[in-house]
């Protein structure tokens, strides 16, 4: 049937005892989305990733397993990822059959497109917890409650029902998923992290800046939009917070944050801004915490790059000290220069 194909992938042999796993909450996760254009079209994506880190890919072209990280081959000999491979492949094509029947039988429409979202998940406390969810068209479909060993539909059509149903009457396909979930991927999860460990262990310091949004019209009472960017930081969780005169400022209509944004290079972004009475007398700093900062933090404050900011009226004032001795200097040496030189005048 339709369930022990899509677990597949877990069965890839290395049940073999797993070292134990650095500390931090993991993520096993496959995703596999299908996109059926009609009856003789479709197009399929399908991944591995370990928390965010993307590792294994399929090539639907030639139904190969494709590796997304150097040591992401390890844990299986040539011969067992060729023999997946194979196996892979006829999973597919009995899928795109299936899918392709179940359209017909239940006059469904094209494009038709399916998700899958399989994986386990380890928590530092040793406990885990598995999921196996899949959508239809975009909507949550019907999801495995790994516990009881049951399928459970997620909306109330005849499609969900009738799938359901069919899935919850084949025991040993539920069996067989709680094994894989719970045991196999566990211990996959386990021996993908001990390849991985440096990759898994990336550190990328952010780079932060904090300036004023377009400031509001002369006159205005409306609050000034102190802005903090922070970007380039990996791994996800970091911590930004605003001073006000050192102090932070709790939550509450002031602050504003994106969330955490992803960048193209596996990095991430996040924007907070906090709302100013404009003149209010008061220091500001945005203050950033990553594991990437070996415990201390960035602090930037507001205003040392301010155009007019006390910082540069001090700088533009010794400058033109500067340029006015250099003026007395030249001046004085010219002239004595020019009396040096005085025709008809007596040398010392
Ligand atoms: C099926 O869809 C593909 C991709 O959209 C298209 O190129 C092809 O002509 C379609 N075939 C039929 C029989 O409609
Ligand atoms: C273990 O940690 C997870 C996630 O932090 C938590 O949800 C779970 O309740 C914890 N279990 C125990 C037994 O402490
Ligand atoms: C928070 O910021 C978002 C955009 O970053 C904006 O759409 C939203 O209106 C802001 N909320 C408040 C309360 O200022």
């Amino acid at each position: 049937m339709l369930l022990p194909l899509l677990l597949l992938p877990w069965a890839w042999g290395a049940l073999a005892a797993s070292p134990p796993v650095p500390p931090g909450s993991l993520t096993l996760r496959l995703l596999k989305t299908t996109v059926f254009h009609n009856a003789s079209s479709s197009n399929m994506e399908g991944m591995a990733l370990i928390g965010d880190l993307e590792t294994h890919f399929l090539d639907y072209s030639t139904g190969g397993i494709r590796f997304r990280q150097p040591w992401a081959h390890q844990g299986l000999t040539p011969r067992q990822w060729q023999d997946l491979e194979t196996m892979l492949h006829r999973y597919l094509t009995n899928f795109i059959l299936l899918m392709n029947k179940v359209v017909k039988d239940e006059g469904e429409h094209y494009p038709f497109v399916t998700q899958f979202s399989l994986g386990c998940e380890l928590h530092l406390n040793g406990t885990s917890r598995q999921f196996c969810d899949s959508a239809v068209n975009g909507e949550d479909f019907i999801s495995f409650n790994v516990d009881l060993g049951t399928w459970v539909a997620q909306r109330g059509d005849k499609l969900a029902l009738s799938i359901r149903d069919l899935l919850n009457q084949d025991k040993s396909t539920s069996a067989t998923a709680q094994f894989l979930l719970r045991t196999t991927c566990v211990s996959e999860l386990q021996s993908f992290v001990q390849y991985g460990k440096e990759s898994l262990a990336r550190q990328e310091r952010p780079v932060a800046v904090v300036f004023a949004r377009a400031p509001p019209p002369a006159g205005t009472p409306a609050p000034l939009l102190l802005v903090c960017r922070v970007t380039g930081f990996y791994p996800r969780p970091v911590r930004v917070a605003w001073l006000q005169d050192g102090e932070e400022v709790g939550p509450g209509w002031r602050l504003n944050s994106s969330g955490i944004l992803p960048n193209a290079d596996l990095t991430y972004q996040l924007r907070s801004s906090l709302a100013v009475g404009p003149g209010d007398g008061h220091s500001y700093a945005c203050r950033v915490e990553h594991s990437s900062l070996g415990g201390q933090n960035l602090l930037i404050p507001w205003g040392h790059s301010r155009p007019w900011g006390p910082g540069l009226a001090v700088g533009i004032t010794l400058g033109a000290l500067a340029v006015a001795a250099m003026a007395v200097v030249l001046w004085w040496r010219i002239r004595r220069g020019h009396r040096d030189i005085r025709p008809g005048e007596p040398r010392a």
